[in-house]
């Protein structure tokens, strides 16, 4: 029984424009700002290919490099239980850090966010260094949160 007999139907049309008028521009735009998470947003374009959708290591990129990209949600648990955040900070930046011992084809973000920069900014004054940080930042607090516990 998929369709409502023909006398409910004003009753169902009366019922579904109170909802549609009860969702607000506001509450719309107010969920929109509660689901979106910029950490995830960013990881899910940018690293998901090689450490997979959960982070578990296992992106479609996989089979092509030479190097597994590790499961990034046990992080903490490699690390006596703590979240190894500055020296998570600094590995996806990977200016700094000295990757030497690491043979694969993890990309170098804070240089990739830098030339990214300069193509959405090219005529608005904002200092490179806060669009690269503030992106590293919501991938390590958005890591932070895909632990296993
Ligand atoms: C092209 C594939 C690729 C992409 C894209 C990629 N990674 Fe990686 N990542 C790797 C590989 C491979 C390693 C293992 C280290 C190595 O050999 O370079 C790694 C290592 C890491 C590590 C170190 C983990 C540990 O055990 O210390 C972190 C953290 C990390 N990636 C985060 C990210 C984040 C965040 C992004 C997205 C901004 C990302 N990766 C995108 C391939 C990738």
């Amino acid at each position: 029984m998929n369709t409502p007999a023909p006398m409910f139907r004003p009753v169902l049309t009366l019922l579904s424009g109170a909802v549609l008028w009860s969702a607000s521009p506001a509450t719309v735009a107010q969920t929109a700002l509660e689901t979106f998470d910029f950490g995830r947003r960013e990881y899910v374009s940018n690293c998901s290919g090689c450490h997979g959708p959960a982070g578990r290591g296992d992106g479609a990129f996989k089979a092509f490099l030479s190097v597994s990209p590790p499961d990034l949600t046990r992080l903490s648990q490699r690390n006596q239980g703590q979240f190894p955040q500055q020296r998570i900070y600094r590995t996806i930046d990977g200016r700094q850090e000295v990757r030497a011992h690491l043979g694969g084809d993890m990309p170098i973000w804070g240089a990739d966010y830098l030339s990214r920069y300069a193509a959405d900014y090219a005529d608005v004054p904002y200092d490179p260094e806060s669009y690269v940080r503030t992106r590293i930042a919501a991938l390590v607090d958005y890591l932070n949160r895909i632990q296993v516990r």
